[in-house]
């Protein structure tokens, strides 16, 4: 049995917290977040101990915390759970620095934990379907990738508090940058980025970017374009746009993923959502696969997939791309990748 402790109860946490309810492997101890009304309504909920603050939840006993803070606050829980050798899942982007994320590596590798980054498109049964055709050679070497990862302007108006803290590149992009990665299977050298801010900045006092867009180039030669932005209607049928197009040296793949499979018109018009939905009354998709992939990998003392590794190389692409946007559009070379 794995004791489990949970970070921010927020969106995710409430998600992951009915996972572990729903593993038989698991049993929450313990859960921490700055909103004391949020710490007392999960305890109730799940009869576990709260906190509000960082030192006495950290002194439970736990196999393995899970961060879901927001965007710009994972370093610190993640650092100094790492110290008390707790192993981690880390919400994604794993931080909004380069300095940052190399902080939590340090702290992951020193202590020797186990640490995964919550990359859950890996574990996206359309992304997964892709990879295996990849990987058995369909389409040849992948020399191209366009990925395009919008919200509704829902999600940075009405339901994340802290949009102004975080951009569209490290809430969005930092999941396309990924699969790009992954699929490319080779090291970002030089980023172009750009970006506007005018309808969230001006109509509504959010000083983000509305869109980013990002053109990277890789080592072995492979180029991917990237766009990710957050001002669509709330009209859209679908709160999230996302359309992933692999272009390889034989053939190609095209996803898309914003469609859902099922159209519903009622008093509206909406794709109902398919990505995370309970079946025999669990919580099933890729949310549930990512996690479970990492307490597989707890039970089976391995490295989990999705490393600290893999979200710093996340995180330097994308701190160069809010680079080259702020600087009106501009080339950036990605430190600490070779040129
Ligand atoms: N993997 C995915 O598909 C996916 C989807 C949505 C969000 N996320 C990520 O999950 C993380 C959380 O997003 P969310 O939508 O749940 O946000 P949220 O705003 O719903 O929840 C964040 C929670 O963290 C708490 N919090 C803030 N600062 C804290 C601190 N210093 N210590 C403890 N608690 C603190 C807040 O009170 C809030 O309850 C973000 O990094 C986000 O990018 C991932």
């Amino acid at each position: 049995m794995l004791r489990a402790g949970v970070v921010g109860l927020g969106l995710l946490g409430q998600k992951y917290l009915r996972l572990m309810a729903n593993d038989p492997r698991i049993r929450i101890v313990g859960v921490c977040d700055i909103d004391k009304q949020k710490v007392k309504q999960v305890c109730q909920q799940y009869q576990v101990q709260g906190f509000t603050e960082l030192s006495g939840f950290l002194d439970l006993d736990m196999d393995f915390v899970y961060i879901a803070t927001p965007d710009f606050a994972h370093t610190e829980p993640a650092v100094r759970a790492a110290e008390r050798g707790f192993n981690l899942l880390i919400e994604k982007p794993l931080a909004t620095s380069t300095a940052e994320a190399e902080q939590i590596v340090q702290a992951v590798r020193k202590s020797g934990v186990k640490a995964k980054v919550s990359f859950c498109n890996r574990w996206n049964p359309p992304f997964v379907a892709a990879k295996k055709a990849v990987e058995e050679g369909e389409i040849g070497e992948v020399i191209s990738i366009y990925a395009r990862l919008n919200d509704t302007i829902f999600v940075p108006t009405k339901m994340l508090k802290w949009a102004s803290q975080t951009s569209p590149g490290w809430f969005l992009m930092s999941h396309t940058f990924d699969l790009a990665r992954w699929f490319i299977g080779s090291e970002a050298v030089e980023v172009f980025g750009i970006g506007q801010k005018k309808v969230l900045k001006q109509e509504y006092q959010i000083d983000t970017y509305d869109n980013l867009y990002a053109v990277v180039r890789f080592e072995n030669g492979a180029i991917a374009v990237l766009e990710s932005g957050w001002i669509l209607p709330e009209s859209f049928p679908f709160i999230i746009d996302f359309k992933f197009q692999i272009i390889g040296t034989k053939g190609c793949i095209h996803i898309n993923t914003h469609d859902q499979m099922v159209h519903l018109a009622g008093t509206k018009y909406q794709h109902l959502g398919t990505i995370d939905i309970d079946v025999n009354r669990k919580p099933r998709g890729q949310l549930a696969f990512s996690f479970e992939e990492f307490i597989d990998a707890l039970l089976e003392n391995r490295e989990p997939e999705a490393t600290v590794e893999d979200g710093l190389a996340n995180t330097r692409v994308l701190e160069a791309v809010h680079i080259a946007a702020d600087s009106g559009g501009a080339v950036i070379k990605v430190k600490g990748n070779n040129a």
